[in-house]
């Protein structure tokens, strides 16, 4: 578990501004996400330097192939000693199974290894689109519980499925959380949000905030307030 639950989510393709968040950030906020809009264009180089910072970073690059290449490209970035990665559940069973062993078999830190179940801008109408014929809570509830038989070390889920989240998957079972929103702060394009306080109460393992840090006036003041606004034993 991280001390601080914060993992602030930098969203930018400009290596300067995410270096200097991640310098001025260490001590406000238990880690960093790096995703495919800054992996995807400062790569390895870019992510050391934000490594730099010393605090944990969860490379969100939600892997989706066949075993192999999604084996491969995780023996490619686990060197860079992230904290937490991710794969997508809808990779099915085998998929999720090597993902497990690729991690499980690198001799070095061992991160989190966590699955994408349904992402959160896809609605009911969506998912039949593509034909899933679940409801996204049960769509979600089964793609859980197959990353859970898999050996995935927990999900990444909306606010609003925390709860269920918590009720029926074992306590060790990490639930990542964005769409968190501290009460000052506007909702932007995230439609389902929670504060970081009902978050964290509800059962958050990690809240994983990015604008309302990194677009605030003074980010690290931004950080400081949210992590003093999370239940006491966050
Ligand atoms: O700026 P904001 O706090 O909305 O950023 C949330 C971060 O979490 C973004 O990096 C976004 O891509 C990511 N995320 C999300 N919903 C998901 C998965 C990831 O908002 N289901």
């Amino acid at each position: 578990m991280f001390d601080n639950p914060i993992f602030c989510a930098l969203d930018t393709t400009d290596l300067e501004v995410a270096t200097a968040l991640a310098h001025d950030l260490g001590g406000a906020v238990g880690g960093l996400k790096l995703g495919l809009e800054f992996f995807y264009r400062h790569g390895a180089d870019g992510y050391r330097a934000i490594a730099q910072s010393g605090l944990p970073i969860f490379l969100d690059l939600k892997l989706h192939d066949i075993p192999n290449t999604v084996a491969g490209g995780l023996r490619a970035v686990l060197p860079l000693g992230p904290a937490i990665v991710n794969v997508h559940a809808a990779g099915g069973r085998a998929m999720l199974e090597a993902a497990r062993r690729t991690v499980d078999e690198h001799d070095g830190h061992k991160p989190w290894l966590i699955g994408v179940t349904i992402l959160t801008s896809l609605d009911d109408a969506d998912l039949t689109e593509v034909g899933y014929s679940d409801a996204t809570e049960s769509q979600v509830e089964r793609m859980a519980a197959l990353c859970d038989d898999c050996g995935l070390d927990g999900v990444v889920c909306s606010p609003r499925e925390i709860a269920g989240q918590r009720s029926s998957r074992s306590l060790g079972f990490r639930l990542i959380v964005p769409g968190i929103r501290p009460t000052d702060s506007a909702a932007g394009d995230q439609k389902r949000v929670m504060t970081p306080f009902d978050a964290v109460d509800t059962g958050a393992d990690v809240i994983v905030v990015g604008r309302p840090i990194t677009q605030a006036a003074d980010p690290v003041a931004a950080a400081h307030a949210i992590a003093r606004s999370l239940p006491e034993a966050a």
